[in-house]
């Protein structure tokens, strides 16, 4: 089996300065990584850069989706390719009706693969199907994206656009972060639910919740724009007891 996604010693800087130093993962199909780490650690630049974040220089190291070079891609070539980023903050887009702007995705994921476009009755059925799935409600769907969403409402619409584009690696910033209880069972079945064989997930959290729904394969502590240590799903609930001192130490 061939990995899906390989992270291999990257280092990326802002303005010059360093923030991941040298980061390097493997994802093979069907499993789940969960990567935990303190304030400031680089999780969400590792996010960014997956996604083609402009504003980062990658100084070294490579990036490969399958048999792609990743940093020969624009964000767009990113997302065909099957990789879906899920952002600590999603952005709003006022003007853009959230609906649209999904079936626009769909359509031009399609597109790049080839397939014929679907019609407006075969989207809506399609959207209708993933939404039931979620047990989520559409009433957010014809509003501008993200626009006025409250947080939980945002990652929700995250998970959505998930289930819709079916990528197959999904790096997930803090998708479960300010989440009420129902919202929080939603996110995490629906994660659940794309957690397949043939895909993988690459999930950035600061508490062990989400995995009442998934089980990670890996749990890595990332320090200071690394990983410093890794282990099973056992790792979440040790550092949820007793936190990072152990690692910096090591550094
Ligand atoms: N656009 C930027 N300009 C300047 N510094 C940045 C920028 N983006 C990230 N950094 C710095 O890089 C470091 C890593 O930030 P990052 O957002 O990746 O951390 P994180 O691990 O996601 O933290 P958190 O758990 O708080 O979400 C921080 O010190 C941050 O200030
Ligand atoms: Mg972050």
């Amino acid at each position: 089996m061939k990995p899906l996604l390989e992270i291999s010693n990257l280092v990326a800087s802002i303005d010059e300065q360093p923030i991941l130093k040298g980061m390097s993962l493997t994802l093979m199909p069907g499993e789940v990584h969960v990567i935990m780490g303190p304030n400031g650690a680089g999780k969400s630049t590792l996010a960014k850069l997956l996604a083609g974040d402009p504003d980062y220089d990658v100084n070294e190291g490579r990036l490969r989706l399958e048999d792609q070079d990743l940093l020969d891609l624009d964000p767009e070539e990113r997302s065909h390719a099957g990789l879906f980023v899920s952002f600590q903050y999603p952005v709003e887009v006022p003007g853009v009706v959230y609906e649209q702007f999904l079936r626009a995705a769909y359509q031009a994921k399609g597109k790049a693969h080839g397939l014929p476009a679907c019609s407006n009755e075969q989207f809506q059925r399609l959207l209708e199907e993933k939404l039931a799935l979620l047990g989520m409600r559409g009433d957010f769907l014809s509003r501008g994206v993200n626009q006025g969403f409250s947080g939980g409402e945002k990652k929700r619409s995250e998970i959505l656009q998930m289930a819709l584009l079916e990528p197959k690696v999904a790096v997930l910033d803090e998708t479960d972060s300010g989440l009420d209880i129902d919202a929080m069972r939603i996110v995490g079945e629906g994660v659940a639910r794309l957690a397949t064989e043939e895909r993988s997930l690459l999930v950035i959290t600061h508490y062990p919740r989400l995995l009442e729904w998934i089980v990670p394969t890996h749990v890595h502590v990332m320090l200071d724009g690394r990983i410093v240590h890794s282990g099973g799903a056992e790792l979440a609930y040790e550092l949820e007891r007793s936190g990072y001192d152990r690692y910096q130490v090591a550094l």
